[in-house]
């Protein structure tokens, strides 16, 4: 029996592969490559020392996705597949509801033909808009989100949540990550937009091994102990052995739908100086930057409580924001032009 990762290519994905194999899970990846590089997969191979499936495809291509379900024996699913880009959600929202939403629902529809009843699906704390206060628990208000993509997520979790009360056989457990962040502790893997870094932590790395200047840091009179945005990181390898877990929990004797939506963070709050300071110590590099107005659409304060993951599923992270630097400035300086120089155009990834 195999899970099948949709989006497995990507950042989150490709971390998640490895701490399935160390878990014993045997996976099939479906991917379009829209967002991500084959190389991810090759240096997913090398460090678990064997050979990976991949299926390339488009989740709103339901032949596709038929096609692997006919030729793998799958009984669930890890549905990382999806558009990610706030800025570009706003631009283009159309692209995202039909990538991020049509998508999810061919993947659901394509699953209930095939009998194929467990999933995880990667949410996010941008469900829950400007929360009230930090930390944030899951019952929490959602649905006030700033900007199409998030919207996007809101929505899933909705036809999820309409989809379990309609069959009751169908299982999901739905994650919240807070701010992913962080690299393979190999240093052979981690994250690689795709341009100018959108998030805090590439920008960071990548002026590190001094392909950007400085980093404007947007807003310095935000209500936070020095001005500067708040926000919950957690180690994309932490993360990764969350899915573990949530496949371990959705196969289990103690899963019950009511219990079913976890925050995954690690509760702590740091501001965009405070990951400055931590990514100076970690690389030994100067990182200058300048404090400029806001982003439109950013909060001051997001952190999450984890406590819920830890007592029903059993996680919690571990690895600090000095971990979290040193992995980042690893992977970043090893790979300064991230998989690029190795990967070999396919037509659908930008270089
Ligand atoms: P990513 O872009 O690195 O990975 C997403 C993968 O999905 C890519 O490999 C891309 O090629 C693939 N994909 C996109 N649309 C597809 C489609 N229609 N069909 C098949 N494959 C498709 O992003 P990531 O950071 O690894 O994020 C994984 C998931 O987690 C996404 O759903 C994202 O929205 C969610 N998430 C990410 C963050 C974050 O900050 N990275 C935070 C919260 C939630
Ligand atoms: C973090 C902090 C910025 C860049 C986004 C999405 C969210 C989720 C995670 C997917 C903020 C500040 C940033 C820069 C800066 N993704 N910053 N200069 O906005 O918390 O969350 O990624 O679900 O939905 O919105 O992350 O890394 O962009 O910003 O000062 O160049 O760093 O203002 O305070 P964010 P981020």
């Amino acid at each position: 029996m195999n899970i099948l990762i949709t989006g497995g290519a990507g950042y989150i994905g490709s971390h998640t592969l490895i701490e399935l194999d160390n878990a014993g899970y045997s996976f099939i990846i479906f991917d379009n490559l829209s967002n991500a590089p084959t190389e991810s997969l090759n240096r997913v191979e090398k460090i678990i020392n064997k050979s990976i499936i991949f299926e390339q495809g488009d989740i709103r291509d339901a032949q596709a996705l038929k096609n692997v379900f006919l030729n793998y024996s799958i009984n669930s699913v890890i549905h990382f597949a999806g558009l990610k880009a706030v800025g570009e959600s706003v631009a283009q929202p159309l692209k995202y509801y039909d990538n991020n939403v049509v998508g999810t629902l061919r993947l659901l529809e394509v699953m209930q033909e095939f009998h194929c009843k467990k999933i995880v699906f990667s949410s996010s704390a941008t469900v829950y808009g400007d929360p009230e206060s930090s930390p944030i628990k899951e019952d929490f208000p959602t649905g006030a989100t700033t900007n199409p993509y998030g919207r996007t997520k809101y929505i899933i979790e909705e036809i999820l949540k309409d989809l379990c009360v309609s069959d009751p056989e169908f299982k999901s457990v739905i994650l919240r990550y807070f701010n992913p962040v962080g690299a393979h502790e190999s240093g052979t893997m981690g994250e690689d937009p795709n341009g100018i870094p959108n998030n805090l932590m590439p920008f960071i790395s990548q002026i590190a091994v001094g392909k950007r200047e400085y980093l404007k840091v947007f807003g310095g009179d935000y209500a936070t102990h020095d001005g500067t945005g708040v926000r919950d990181y957690i180690h994309v390898v932490d993360l990764a052995l969350a899915h573990v877990k949530a496949i371990d929990y959705l196969s289990s004797e103690q899963f019950s739908r009511e219990h079913s939506i976890f925050n995954i963070g690690t509760g702590q709050g740091y501001s965009v100086l405070d990951m400055v300071k931590a990514y100076v110590k970690a690389s030994d590099k100067k990182i200058p930057y300048k404090i400029i107005e806001r982003r439109a659409g950013d909060i001051a304060t997001c952190f999450a409580c984890p406590n819920y993951a830890k007592e029903i599923l059993d996680w919690e992270a571990t690895r600090t924001i000095d971990d979290m630097c040193k992995d980042s400035y690893q992977w970043q300086s090893n790979n300064p032009d991230g998989y690029k120089n190795l990967q070999e155009n396919n037509g659908s990834f930008k270089f």
